[in-house]
């Protein structure tokens, strides 16, 4: 299951099938996602917004033009927070108003709006499933790349039997957690390091920084949907193991090294997202500092560069590195893709709060003779899209 943590929006038109919509969203919750329901006005004929207000806990939107939902959400932010759109049930007016690109309520502009995956789960009588008209809308959404889950075969609340009913909520939630597991690493074995590092000073004290691991922690859960084995060595951060990642707790940057090369060799991709302490104390003291003299000054000596290292090696993985940059982005990450000898090389920006300890996050990756410049997002959206491009690279595409 790959919904854990997925914001899902969840949208709802009009027809019969809509109760059942109920249902999907407590199990797509119940599968860990965050949803966020939007009617469209034939929706609500069917069902209340304060059902599936009750059943999402968030508001449930109805309107692009609502002053006051708008200046929490926006349409455009709504649509941009969203990982995979899924329209249940899809009435055959909704898929020729998407065929058409139609754009003249809420719903149908997030779904135009939003570059996440969109599914939808059509419902309706079996003769207006059949007509040539929502066949073609059909065809025409496929080739776009929308993913059509259904419609079974069975009775249906008009009383006719045949095609147009909308499958289960289970198959549904199952179809479309199927949509985040891409088989791009598939047979792979990818280790990752994450978090920051701590290096003692004494028993009590530590020089450490503020790399919340959310980025490395995003990359193993994104191998992890692409099919990996994924190893992940972390530094000491306060977020849950991805769930199928085998993680290794370490503090110091010595550790670090240690660990990752201990697993180094069953590895087919090594991602150095940790934020390793470049120096650590020279001694650390047995005893806690006393502090007696005005003035301490430290003596700090380099710690062992870990991806330096895991390049170094012969065999080696795939190699991807992460910097990051106040000033002169490429010109710095391209010296560090070089001199590291790395694949591959992620940069971001930190010179103003992004990066470090924020949600949302862009990277500039670099490899000997190309470039991917990945725009500002959830750091899950942005560590599905670098384990795609790293993918494609691996598999020399
Ligand atoms: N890294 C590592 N071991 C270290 C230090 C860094 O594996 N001892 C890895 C990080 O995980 C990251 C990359 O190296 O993938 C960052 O490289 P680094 O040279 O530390 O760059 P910055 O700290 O960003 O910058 P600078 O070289 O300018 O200090």
């Amino acid at each position: 299951m790959y919904l854990q943590g997925k914001h899902i929006l969840l949208g709802v038109t009009g027809g019969i099938a809509a109760y059942k919509a109920c249902e999907l969203t407590r199990r797509l919750r119940d599968a860990g996602a965050i949803v966020r329901v939007v009617m469209t006005r034939a929706a609500l004929e069917f069902v209340t917004p304060l059902s599936f207000q009750a059943l999402s806990g968030h508001p449930v939107r109805t309107d692009l033009f609502d002053e006051q939902a708008e200046a929490g959400m926006g349409h455009i932010e709504l649509a941009r927070w969203a990982d995979a759109v899924l329209v249940a049930p899809c009435s055959a007016d909704f898929m020729a108003r998407l065929a058409a690109g139609r754009a003249d309520d809420l719903l149908s502009t997030l779904c135009l709006a939003s570059d996440a995956p969109l599914a939808i789960a059509p419902a309706m009588n079996r003769q207006m499933w059949a007509n040539a008209a929502t066949q073609a809308n059909r065809d025409a959404l496929g080739a776009r790349g929308v993913s059509i889950f259904g419609p079974a075969s069975g009775e249906q609340a008009c009383g006719e039997t045949g095609e147009g009913r909308m499958l289960e909520a289970a198959e549904l939630v199952e179809r479309l957690s199927a949509l985040f597991a891409t088989g791009a690493l598939a047979g792979r074995t990818v280790l990752i390091s994450a978090g920051p590092t701590r290096e003692a000073l004494d028993p009590v004290r530590y020089l450490s920084n503020r790399s919340s691991g959310r980025m490395g922690y995003a990359l193993a859960e994104a191998a992890r949907e692409a099919g990996a084995r994924v190893l992940l060595v972390s530094g000491p951060v306060a977020l849950p193991t991805p769930r199928g990642v085998e993680r290794i707790e370490v503090e110091s940057a010595a550790q670090m090294f240690d660990a990752v090369m201990a697993r180094i060799d069953e590895v087919d991709l090594f991602i150095g997202a940790a934020a390793v302490a470049d120096y650590r104390p020279a001694a650390v003291a047995g005893q806690k500092i006393k502090k007696t003299a005005s003035q301490l000054t430290l003596e700090l000596e380099r710690t062992p560069d870990i991806l330096a290292a895991v390049a170094a090696r012969e065999p080696r993985p795939f190699v991807v590195g992460f910097a990051a940059e106040t000033q002169d982005l490429e010109a710095h990450a391209r010296d560090k893709l070089s001199r590291k000898h790395l694949d591959m090389i992620a940069a971001n920006d930190v010179s103003a709060g992004r990066g470090f300890d924020v949600e949302d996050n862009a990277l500039e990756v670099f490899w000997a003779d190309g470039h991917a410049s990945l725009p500002q997002q959830s750091k899950a959206r942005l560590a599905r899209e670098l384990v795609a491009l790293i993918a494609g690279r691996m598999s020399g595409a």
